[in-house]
């Protein structure tokens, strides 16, 4: 196996999909845009759902990448050798175009050739399905092993809940896979497999076989077309190629861990204790850069990812006691971040003051309440009845203190005590309901399903946009979007309240519109071009080359995905429902569409 660094793995396999007639595409923001049902990109092909079900790429059937993403639900598992909650993933795909005869055999000339990873075959073993009631047994993919060259028994057949992949959120494309893994040690049984946990197979490589899409009702339907949709996690890969013990030995860690040794003066090998705080900060505060530092930028607050960045960062901000690190020094290790990948991710160099700045306000806050919240936290113990701490007081931790639950959860693990998570959420809501605090916002932005009732009020959003900046600024721009069936929601950059003056020309000039029944333009063309055009660049640069446009009439053009009503007089009467605050300087417009 080659030695190699995350730059040349990233550049090898770039090379090799664009050899294979694919198209660079750039990584797309940390948040989805067309799931609603989840709060992060979990996966490369999750910005690519739309095309994955049917609609046309800009750049082709064949498409390459690295993309930036979150996975957070083994946030406690952070400090062991391999979990991360930011990772980047290496993938490729086809809409409709290759499929297994054509993907199999370049896995194995990437895995490999001495061009690319140079991986003895039989080092290597793979898993594909084995088949159940709804979809057959998967032989095709292991004969296409078998003529590459990977031996019989390197081959292994899995059920469901090992070999099937996706979808992202609860609905969407999926299918069976074929995985690949390193044989990194001797099998621990007979019939230890890839699905044994005892560590003898490390999985670097994932083709998914994406033919099904699943609906909401739990059924799977076919897709349209027959889609590759592969994903190689970078961190993962390059532990394994380089021999390394963890992920964080790797040249991505490299540099912030060096940091922190140098600022602390403390060993990371010390004890498993140290090393467990080092790696907490060095994947925390990773995420966190990459989180502020996003296109879509998230700030701390108590909702949706930014909870989950409050989160990361009161976790981190908690272990870098352990070791003396202050707030300094985690700044430093941001730094660090943002030179180790600002050729990559050019947006975090640009975003560099206010990742510093907002890792900086919550280390403040966090630290005021901190001492106040551990010592709050002993009381509660010492009055402790039994071995559960009840939802009330863990709420209370929560709400006065900042003491996200999942502290709370930790500090009381390292006691063997529990938390009574059912009461915490029952006060929480409680509260919610009480500070009408938007409890409802559990979405993230854009599209829920492409129905046609979805479809229009994403047309209708269009036109309101264009119509706010018509009629109050044309400073304004979009924050956030997020449509259903019934509704859809805009929020928006203004520091004060819409009058109601305002909100009425805004609902009569889109009325208007819509009675026009103006043509729903769609074409391609250059970012460039879309921009010299007048082209609203909510997504600038986004998909390299072409960008999709929607004109309606000359009332609105927009950079976009689509789907869309093909003219406007088919949504009916717009009508706005409800403008309130949303956080600092956004406001937030829910509207709706009637067959008045
Ligand atoms: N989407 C597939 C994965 O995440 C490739 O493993």
């Amino acid at each position: 196996m080659k030695k190699i660094t995350s730059e040349q793995l990233r550049n090898l396999y770039i090379e090799f999909f664009k050899g294979k007639g694919h198209k660079q595409i750039p990584s797309a923001s940390v948040i989805p845009e067309n799931d609603p049902t989840v709060l992060f990109t979990t996966a490369g092909m999750h910005p690519l759902v739309p095309y994955l079900l049917g609609e046309k790429h800009p750049q082709g059937t064949r498409l390459t990448d690295y993309q930036k993403c979150i996975r957070t639900g083994d946030i406690d598992e952070v400090g062991d050798s391999s979990h991360c909650t930011f990772f980047e993933m290496l993938g490729n795909w086809s809409l409709g175009d290759y499929f297994k005869k054509e993907m199999i055999p370049w896995s194995y000339e990437f895995l490999t050739s001495e061009k690319y990873l140079g991986i003895d075959k039989d080092k290597i073993a793979v898993s594909v399905f084995e088949g159940d009631n709804e979809v057959p047994r998967d032989s095709e993919s292991a004969e296409l092993w078998k003529s590459c060259g990977i031996k019989e028994e390197d081959i292994y057949f899995l059920p469901r809940q090992h070999n099937w992949w996706g979808p992202a959120g609860t609905t969407g494309p999926c299918g069976p896979d074929t995985e690949m893994f390193i044989k990194v040690k001797e099998k621990c049984c007979e019939t230890c497999s890839p699905a044994c946990s005892c560590g003898a197979f490390l999985e670097i490589w994932n083709d998914v076989f994406m033919a099904y899409n699943k609906l909401s009702d739990g059924t799977y339907a076919n897709l349209k077309q027959k889609n590759v949709d592969t994903g190689m996690g970078l961190e993962r890969t390059l532990c394994v190629l380089n021999g390394k013990e963890s992920v964080f030995d790797t040249d991505l860690f490299e540099g912030a861990l060096n940091k922190i040794e140098e600022l602390t003066g403390i060993n990371y090998n010390k004890d498993e204790s140290t090393k467990k705080a080092f790696r907490v900060i060095l994947d925390h505060i990773r995420t966190s850069v990459f989180m502020i530092g996003d296109e879509r930028g998230i700030v701390p607050s108590n909702v949706d990812q930014g909870y989950i960045l409050r989160r990361i960062l009161r976790r981190a901000i908690r272990f870098s006691r352990q070791i003396n690190l202050k707030e300094e020094g985690l700044l430093e290790v941001a730094k660090v971040y943002i030179e180790k990948y600002k050729d990559v991710y050019p947006e975090l160099l640009k975003n560099s003051e206010k990742i510093q700045s907002e890792i900086s306000k919550e280390y403040q806050k966090f630290t005021r309440t901190l001492e106040g919240g551990l010592k709050e936290f002993e009381k509660t113990v010492n009055r402790l009845n039994g071995d559960t701490i009840d939802g009330q007081t863990a709420f209370h931790l929560f709400d006065t203190f900042g003491f996200p639950l999942e502290i709370t959860k930790e500090l009381a693990k390292e006691r063997n005590l529990k938390v009574d998570e059912e009461g915490y959420k029952k006060a929480f809501n409680e509260h919610q309901e009480k500070s009408r605090a938007g409890s409802e916002q559990k979405f993230a932005c854009g599209l829920a399903d492409h129905q046609e009732q979805t479809t229009h009020l994403h047309t209708a959003t269009h036109l309101l946009h264009a119509a706010l900046k018509k009629v109050i600024s044309s400073d304004i721009s979009q924050k956030g979007s997020n449509i259903t069936a019934e509704r859809l929601r805009f929020d928006f950059n203004l520091d004060r309240p819409c009058t109601k003056e305002e909100l009425q020309k805004v609902e009569d000039m889109v009325n208007d519109v819509i009675k026009q029944d103006l043509p729903v333009e769609m074409k391609e063309m250059t970012a460039v071009e879309a921009k010299k055009n007048n082209y609203i660049g909510l997504f600038d640069n986004k998909y390299g080359e072409k960008v999709k446009t929607y004109k309606i009439g000359e009332f609105s053009k927009e950079i976009c995905g689509g789907p869309h009503a093909e003219h406007t007089g088919q949504l009916g009467k717009f009508k706005i429902v409800k403008e309130q605050s949303c956080s600092a300087g956004v406001r937030r417009i829910k509207a709706i569409l009637t067959n008045e």
